[in-house]
């Protein structure tokens, strides 16, 4: 054994115990730290939170917290980058055509989620649960996938089928 070898396998016998107590720093995530991230919805609506919410309730908190960036009924434009939320072309070429809601997402529960970790934009993770269903109801109804008076919760928004779900290949069906 060299003498460099042997100095750094000295070391890490050395090193072992000290580095296994830790520095002592920061402090262990609680159950509660961890439920807080862990936010991801799954396309069967697994780890969707309790509450619930109509396009009625989602009408008014859109016309306060989204329509000056994505305009009035979700047309987008409103500002730089804020896409249009309501219609979109068929996806004949997936590079060309603008993705939206109607004709990309391949499940309603993506809307539920997205809105949920990132709008609006300038303040995520503000809404409440109950405000993030009304929305999502507003959303699918502007779109035309949801009745006008369907009630949006843990239970009825899996169910909603979005047009392109059929046109995604599913690489591991088992783990959703
Ligand atoms: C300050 C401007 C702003 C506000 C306010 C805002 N958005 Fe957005 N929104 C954006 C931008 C910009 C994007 C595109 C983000 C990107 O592509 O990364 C976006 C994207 C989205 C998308 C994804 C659209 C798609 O085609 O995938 C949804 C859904 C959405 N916003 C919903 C909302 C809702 C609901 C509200 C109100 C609670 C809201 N937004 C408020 C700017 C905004």
């Amino acid at each position: 054994m060299s003498t460099l070898k042997a100095l750094g396998f000295l070391l890490s016998i050395a090193a072992g115990p000290a580095l296994a107590q830790g520095a002592g720093l920061g402090k262990p995530l609680t159950e509660a730290d961890i439920k807080a991230w862990d936010i991801a919805v799954l396309p069967d609506g697994s780890n969707l939170p309790p509450g619930s919410g109509t396009a009625a309730q989602g009408a008014k908190i859109y016309a306060e917290k989204c329509l000056a960036c994505h305009a009035e009924g979700g047309k987008g434009g409103g500002s730089p980058g804020a896409t249009p939320l309501v219609g979109g072309a068929p996806l004949t070429n997936g590079i060309e055509t603008a993705k939206t809601i109607a004709n990309y997402y391949a499940y309603s529960t993506t809307l539920f989620d997205y809105i949920r970790r990132a709008m609006p934009f300038n303040m995520p993770r503000s809404l409440s649960d109950n405000e993030v269903y009304a929305l999502t109801a507003y959303l699918l109804v502007l779109n035309k996938l949801a009745g006008e008076n369907d009630v949006m919760d843990a239970k009825n928004l899996p169910l909603v089928k979005m047009p392109n779900r059929d046109n995604f290949i599913i690489p591991y069906p088992d783990r959703i």
